[in-house]
């Protein structure tokens, strides 16, 4: 008997059953042939949330939560966000590979070149009320916009394919800065091709009187850093709705916009906001302890604090506490920072959060450090959205790409009702 098998015995049955074990999985599929007879359906595995159920095969991110490890492409977290760009990060999710200088300068020339928006799409924007939710116009409008680029439904060509990643990683900054000038009534600011990605984002959200808008170089660097660590996050819940939503081979601005809807959530994308609503409520270093003291009684969590796959500290968190600190040498230091500080500093030490392996994760500091640049809360999500195109459009390529892959169709155990005669009205009673 080989030892890549798992043997299962069904004790309805008495029947033995020897089954594969690949990369330490084994196929669900392969539970169906266990049946009590011929006419059973067979055996199906029960896992909603998917905690244990592996839906691909994928090449793109590593993540190793016990150890505290996030690889894209095989290259460590930390080396990227030192070194690199999110636009060279956004190539190697899409490509694989890091680009050579010409490829980079193709790419950079390609994704520069689609940063404008249809003059029509800003009157989609404009149509909004004046105090909409900045991801409810950023979902919208890319929805909006797949019905401006008809040639995306064509995604087995190659090249169309590739079109679309140009223009929805050089459209969604430009959507979003539009969404949060709309809220304030403010006139756009066009893109600006001269700047980097990350500073032409800054030039279309803070651009006022200024002939050119000059991105300070610091504040430029910190969002390059948090948009690389944003960038993906493999099978996440957005990710899943990408992947989910593709599978129907929906065009990629339709699937995006499915995947932001999830973003949007205040469990996924929206926990920066609740850590510093948390920080804001809890007010001095001095309340610290007996905050602490609250959640260990199970009065509440501790915002920030945990991991659904990181049970050491989330490496992006220690990255994104560096950045904090420079951030602060520019925009001045947020008095909430000292309390975020001693936070960490006694849950780190206290057994409650020792036992339960509790670390920051990386919203526990990237709010203090957007508010410190000027972004409003409801604009976290969407500053969340911008970075994780590229993880979701590689997601979805990959997807594209990938032969056991079909149309996503959960099964389920129904437990309702068997077939009964209709009631007419009234006849029906209350029940
Ligand atoms: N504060 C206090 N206790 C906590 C916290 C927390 N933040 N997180 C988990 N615990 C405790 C639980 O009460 C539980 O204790 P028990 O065993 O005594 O019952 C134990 O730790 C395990 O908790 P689970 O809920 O089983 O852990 P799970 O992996 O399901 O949850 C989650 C992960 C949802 C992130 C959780 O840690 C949490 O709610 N954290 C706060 C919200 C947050 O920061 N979310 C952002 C996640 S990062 C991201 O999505 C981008």
């Amino acid at each position: 008997m080989s030892q890549d098998t798992l043997t299962i015995t069904d004790n309805r049955t008495g029947k033995q059953y020897e089954l594969p074990i690949q990369d330490g999985t084994i196929k669900a599929m392969d539970l169906r042939q266990i049946k009590l007879s011929d006419d059973d359906f067979g055996l199906m595995t029960y896992d909603p949330a998917f905690m244990n159920t592996a839906s691909c095969k994928s090449r793109i991110t590593f993540i190793d939560g016990d150890k505290g490890i996030l690889e894209y492409r095989g290259y460590p977290i930390d080396q990227l966000a030192e070194k690199s760009t999110y636009l060279e990060v956004a190539y190697l999710l899409l490509y694989g590979e890091l680009p050579t200088s010409s490829q980079l300068a193709e790419w950079t020339k390609n994704i520069t070149y689609h940063t404008f928006i249809n003059e029509n799409i800003k009157k989609v924007i404009d149509g909004f009320h004046y105090n909409a939710h900045p991801m409810g116009m950023f979902e919208a409008t890319l929805g909006a916009l797949s019905t401006f680029y008809p040639d995306a439904k064509d995604i087995f060509n190659i090249e169309s394919r590739w079109k679309q990643i140009y223009r929805l990683i050089a459209k969604v900054p430009t959507i979003a800065a539009f969404a949060f000038r709309h809220r304030l009534g403010m006139r756009y600011s066009y893109p600006d091709n001269d700047l980097s990605y990350e500073g032409n984002f800054l030039n279309m959200m803070f651009k006022t009187t200024e002939l050119t808008y000059k991105p300070n170089p610091v504040l430029e660097r910190a969002l390059t850093v948090l948009y690389i660590l944003h960038a993906d996050h493999e099978q996440n819940c957005s990710t899943n709705a990408m992947r989910s939503i593709g599978s129907a081979h929906t065009d990629p601005f339709s699937s995006l916009a499915g995947a932001a809807a999830a973003l949007y959530g205040p469990l996924h994308g929206g926990a920066n906001e609740m850590v510093l609503r948390m920080l804001k409520e809890i007010g001095s270093v001095a309340k610290v302890p007996d905050y602490i003291k609250r959640v260990k009684a199970g009065e509440f969590r501790l915002m920030g604090f945990g991991h659904r796959v990181y049970k050491n500290y989330d490496p992006r968190a220690r990255i994104i506490k560096q950045v904090a600190y420079e951030v602060f040498e520019v925009t001045g230091k947020d008095p909430l920072l000292d309390i975020a500080l001693e936070l960490e500093r006694i849950a780190l030490e206290d057994e409650y959060f020792v036992k339960r392996k509790l670390y920051p994760n990386v919203d526990f500091y990237s709010g203090i450090i957007y508010q410190a640049m000027r972004f409003p809360v409801d604009m976290f999500p969407v500053m969340f959205a911008i970075p994780r195109t590229s993880g979701w459009l590689a997601q979805w390529m990959e997807l594209l790409d990938d032969p056991d892959q079909k149309i996503a169709r959960p099964r389920q155990i129904y437990l309702g009702h068997r077939t009964r005669d209709y009631v007419p009205i009234d006849q029906r009673k209350d029940n």
